[in-house]
């Protein structure tokens, strides 16, 4: 609340947040993280059958792992902070305090593997004889390590937001490392990343042409084996994760596979998955022990297959932490848990430094809900367009929009839809949130976030002509032990 707020009002801002993280993620765990282990197992293999076919072979890998993590990868991962910082300013605000070092680690150790990938492909085929070659796999072993520690960092970080009271037993990296997501998490996410990478490699040696066939058959059966050898640790690590994701969330599992609407397709959906893993394990089976039985489509497929079940894993992931952005911290609109009470006896707009009124009154309602409805809805839902608010309101009141039954449900959102956040207001605002979504019925509008229309004044630096109406109407000094009291409060 305290920051300008950024808002798409067509795909919506968890949207834009979804589609660059889940690109991000299909890259990542297969190519960034999975395959250098693969890569180096293959070079080291070549290197003790005297195979040069091979050693080129996992040198080409390299150079299209190479090329893909530091455009797409790159571009997605500062895509990350990107969209998180816009949408999400407080939550990354807060969790950029706690893990400062762990992120900066994080970049150095980000730099390391991309100096170290660039060794290692350049130097593949000068360091190619004896003791250079020993060294040369080396340093592939060095990286394996290296983006492996990338993903050890951040998915304590990721384990941390999704564990509720980590907050309060102290908030450090250590906590977040020893949180009972963690290991669980990492488990899972690094067999994923070693299963797909050959999921990945596959797809290559699908391209083999015909005239390398013997190259493609041993490939096959190499990587085969490889898939095959992770499938079912990555199964063991999935229970293992899923036995520790606190109940409230797993509760909002099949609501995240699909949306309301399709809610009884879940397990449609989870035999599809189960479907797309059988097949991934006969192709693997097939491909080592009978290599010349797996048409090329068969090792093509697969990836895709993986990398959409990848996809969705997030985008569930990401939806059963609802109604928080930090497990039991703060919710996905920025207000923090111990804020709400104070908010819904007081109000948010006095407190809201960029909202454009702080006092509901009979001739701004409208204004005034707008503002609420930005503040404390527009995180998760836009007007007309994903998740819109008009086209949910519809389906729940039809045409009869009763105004008071409105603002009762407003009110009590977060206890009959768990996945709401509490509405941080006044009955007096929600009644003008809610005059304001009806009148938006009547009147559709889009609404245009900060970054179309500008900053509005904050509160405590009116322009001495136009006064800002707020608690302390351009003196902060008046203002201070309204906003003292209302700190000494929340940090009770
Ligand atoms: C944390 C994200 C989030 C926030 C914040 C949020 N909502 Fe929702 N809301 C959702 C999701 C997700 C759905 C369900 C979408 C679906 O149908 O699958 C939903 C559904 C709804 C529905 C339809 C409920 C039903 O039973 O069909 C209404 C009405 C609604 N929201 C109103 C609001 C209002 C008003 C606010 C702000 C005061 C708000 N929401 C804030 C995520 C959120």
């Amino acid at each position: 609340m305290d920051f300008p707020i950024f808002h798409l009002d067509g795909m919506g801002n968890r949207m834009l947040i979804a589609i660059i993280a889940i690109i991000h993620v299909m890259i990542n765990h297969p190519l960034a993280v999975g395959i250098y282990p693969l890569i180096t197992l293959l070079e080291w293999r070549g290197k003790k059958q005297n195979n040069e076919e091979l050693d080129q072979f996992a040198k080409r890998i390299t150079f299209v792992v190479f090329l893909i993590t530091t455009s797409l990868g790159a571009l997605t991962g500062v895509g990350i902070w990107l969209s998180t910082s816009l949408v999400a300013p407080f939550a990354i605000g807060s969790l950029i305090r706690v893990f400062f070092w762990g992120w900066f680690a994080e970049w150095l150790v980000f730099i390391t593997e991309v100096i170290l990938i660039l060794i290692y492909y350049m130097t593949w085929d000068r360091w190619k004889e004896g003791r250079a070659k020993s060294w040369h796999i080396g340093v592939g072993v060095t990286l394996s390590i290296m983006s492996w520690a990338t993903m050890a960092i951040i998915v304590a970080i990721l384990g941390f937001m999704m564990s509720i009271g980590a907050w309060k037993e102290g908030s450090s990296l250590l906590t977040a490392v020893f949180n009972p997501i963690y290991l669980p998490q990492l488990a899972f996410r690094t067999t994923l990343a070693l299963a797909t990478a050959g999921l990945f490699t596959w797809f290559l040696i699908g391209l083999i042409p015909k005239s390398q066939q013997e190259l493609r058959l041993q490939m096959t059966r190499l990587v085969s084996g490889w898939t095959l050898f992770w499938l079912p640790f990555w199964g063991l690590a999935s229970w293992w994760y899923m036995s520790v994701v606190p109940e409230a969330m797993k509760g909002l599992i099949p609501l995240g596979m699909m949306t309301q609407k399709f809610i009884t397709w879940q397990h449609a959906m989870l035999w599809a998955s189960v479907g797309v893993i059988s097949f991934i394990a006969v192709v693997a089976a097939a491909g080592l022990f009978k290599p010349k039985w797996v048409p090329r489509v068969a090792l093509l497929a697969p990836f895709f297959l993986g990398i959409a079940l990848l996809g969705h894993f997030e985008r569930v992931r990401e939806f059963i932490r609802k109604p928080y952005v930090i497990a039991g911290f703060m919710y996905s609109n920025g207000v923090r848990v111990d804020e709400v009470e104070f908010y819904r006896q007081n109000g948010i707009l006095p407190y809201s430094t960029y909202s454009s009124v702080t006092k509901v009154t009979d001739d701004n309602k409208l204004v005034a809900g707008k503002d609420l409805f930005v503040i404390s809805c527009s995180r998760c839902h836009t007007t007309a367009g994903m998740n819109g608010i008009d086209a949910k309101l519809t389906k729940l009141y039809g045409e009869q929009w009763d105004e008071a039954q409105m603002t009762a449900f407003v009110r009590g959102m977060h206890l009959s839809h768990p996945y709401m956040p509490p509405f941080p207001g006044t009955e007096q605002e929600a009644a003008a949130l809610v005059a304001y979504l009806v009148d938006l019925h009547e009147n559709p509008a889009v609404i245009e976030g900060a970054q179309e229309v500008g900053i509005p004044h904050p509160i405590g630096v009116a322009k001495p002509d136009q006064p800002t109406g707020r608690l302390d109407d351009g003196n902060v000094a008046a203002a201070l032990p309204e906003i003292l009291k209302q700190a000494e409060r929340t940090l009770d």
